[in-house]
């Protein structure tokens, strides 16, 4: 019963109401190159330091409760970036997944990707991912969805033209209907989108899914981020009041 580890992990979720926790939470893991810039490094060094922050958040999101957890790792406008780079992450990205999908499945995530499976995305890449797939499919402790090649806009467009290809009548175009176009239907909407890196803006990231989502804005950068700061966005999330467009109290 209870090593130094627990005591620390049960003072860190302090304050946090376990009945009021965001059932899905999504993350910008922005500032990497920041991070590495500040020391000296390039960016590709603040890459690979991204990954404790990403190991230790979804950790802390599995300790707090949290059922879905997505994470932005590549978007439709990352391809702008130095071949270089881009090759980096691709790589970095199929490392990541052969090093910690046993352990992810051990402890009942269930890994997902959303975004576009286009010609770019290396091949090897893309079977690491369906393998993962695969593999988390039945795990329901928390579900951790990987936007990757992922645009919000990309998304709307390929749901319209799922739509049109489908013949869909425009008297059938609902809210609902589009929702089980998007990439994920069963995906709840996230309660909470956290930010790093003191940028304040959403950069295409699940447009049509974070239409009543709370923004907490962090301005640590990514490869510093752990879960005591998402903790600290969850007890954020718990003190606003989401009125949906409703009146307070009701
Ligand atoms: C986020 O960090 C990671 C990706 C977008 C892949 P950045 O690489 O955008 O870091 P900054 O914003 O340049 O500091
Ligand atoms: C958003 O970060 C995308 C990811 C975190 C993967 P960017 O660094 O690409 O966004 P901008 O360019 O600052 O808007
Ligand atoms: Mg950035």
């Amino acid at each position: 019963m209870g090593d130094m580890g627990d005591i620390d992990a049960n003072l860190e979720l302090e304050g946090i109401d376990p009945s009021r926790v965001p059932v899905h939470v999504g993350c910008v893991m922005d500032g990497n190159g920041r991070w590495a810039k500040k020391r000296g490094l390039p960016r590709t060094a603040g890459h690979s330091a991204g990954e404790e922050a990403l190991m230790d958040t979804i950790n802390g999101a599995i300790e707090v409760g949290v059922k879905w957890l997505t994470v932005y790792a590549f978007s439709t406008e990352n391809w702008k970036r130095p071949p270089d780079e881009v090759r980096f992450l691709m790589r970095f990205n199929e490392g990541l997944l052969l090093k910690h999908r046993d352990e992810l499945n051990d402890k009942g995530v269930r890994i997902r990707f959303t975004g576009r499976r286009d010609w770019r995305v290396p091949r090897r890449l893309m079977k690491r991912m369906d393998d993962s797939c695969e593999l988390t499919q039945d795990n329901r402790v928390m579900t951790l969805t990987v936007a990757f090649n992922y645009g919000g806009r990309a998304e709307i467009v390929d749901a319209v033209a799922a739509m049109i290809a489908d013949g869909v009548p425009a008297s059938r175009v609902s809210e609902k209907v589009i929702k089980s176009y998007m990439y994920y239907p069963d995906m709840p909407d996230p309660d909470l989108v956290i930010r790093t890196s003191g940028e304040y803006r959403i950069s295409n990231f699940l447009l049509w899914e974070l239409a009543y989502s709370e923004l907490v804005f962090s301005d640590v950068l990514w490869p510093d981020f752990r879960r005591c700061h998402l903790f600290r966005a969850i007890r954020e999330f718990q003190s606003r009041d989401r009125r949906y467009g409703g009146v307070e109290g009701l």
